[in-house]
């Protein structure tokens, strides 16, 4: 794991950002999208790219992380029309490669795995972008999720809901229940890309980074992966230990090093 640690959250964006052009450069072919609040800066970024400087999605294919149950396609706070407002809209990702799980599917169930057939199918993801919650959670799966959990249906914390009711006007508006990737399904991409800014990720950033490995932090899973880059601001950094030795790395860079 690679701990990246930027001034601002802006930079942490940009850096990202950076990462994912270099992948498509490289010719990626599949990619994965978060949403949260900490992405759409990265979003904004690879717009700006598309917009000046000839980015390009249009070959990709893309697969959502998540998506709430109960809640359609084009209802404003769907996962998917976040993701198509912020982001799909504005760098030529093609409606046909962009895979989010159904939020309105009969049985829920059976939706889960067929999103896995659908992601093995055009799979293995190249690059995963990955936003944490407070208490440590990736995608939706939060505490006590299994590690080598797959798609599947799970309840929300009532804290993930209070995070989330900013977008939609109160906690009582917010599912309960969603359809997730697994941990086990995530750590089948390639490389991992997580961003996580200000002073209310630190703790989490810490714990997934440095803690032990454990299904109370969902997100120490990434330990166990051999491709991952974390890149956090100033803020959210404030708990590592290793904060100098991650600084060392940066400044001594190998030549030719990427992330
Ligand atoms: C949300 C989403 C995650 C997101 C995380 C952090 O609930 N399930 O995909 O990465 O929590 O969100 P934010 O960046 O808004 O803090």
């Amino acid at each position: 794991m690679e701990v990246v640690i930027r001034p601002d959250a802006q930079d942490a964006a940009r850096t990202v950002a950076g990462i994912v052009q270099q992948a498509l450069d490289e010719g990626l072919g599949t990619l994965g999208l978060a949403t949260g609040s900490s992405l759409l800066g990265v979003y904004r970024d690879l717009a700006r790219r598309h917009r000046h400087e000839g980015l390009s999605c249009t070959d990709v294919h893309a697969f959502l992380l998540h998506e709430y149950v109960g809640i359609p396609a084009d209802h404003p706070q769907s996962l998917a029309a976040v993701i198509r407002r912020e982001l799909a809209d504005h760098v030529g990702l093609d409606p046909a490669r962009f895979h989010p799980p159904s939020g309105t599917a009969h049985d829920p169930a059976a939706e889960a795995r067929s999103f896995e057939h659908r992601l093995a199918e055009a799979g293995p993801v190249g690059l995963q972008l990955l936003g944490i919650g407070a208490n440590g959670h990736i995608g939706f799966n939060e505490p006590g999720s299994s590690l080598a959990s797959r798609t599947r249906l799970k309840t929300l914390t009532d804290d993930t809901r209070r995070a989330n009711a900013r977008f939609f006007g109160s906690i009582d508006a917010v599912p309960r229940h969603v359809i997730t990737q697994g941990l086990a399904t995530i750590g089948e991409a390639s490389h991992l890309v997580l961003i996580a800014t200000g002073p209310h990720k630190a703790h989490a950033v810490a714990a997934a980074a440095e803690g032990p490995v454990t299904a109370a932090c969902p997100a120490s899973v990434l330990q166990l992966h051999p491709h991952v880059t974390v890149v956090v601001d100033e803020l959210a950094a404030a708990r590592l230990e290793q904060r100098a030795y991650y600084r060392c790395v940066a400044r001594h860079k190998p030549v030719g090093h990427r992330y």
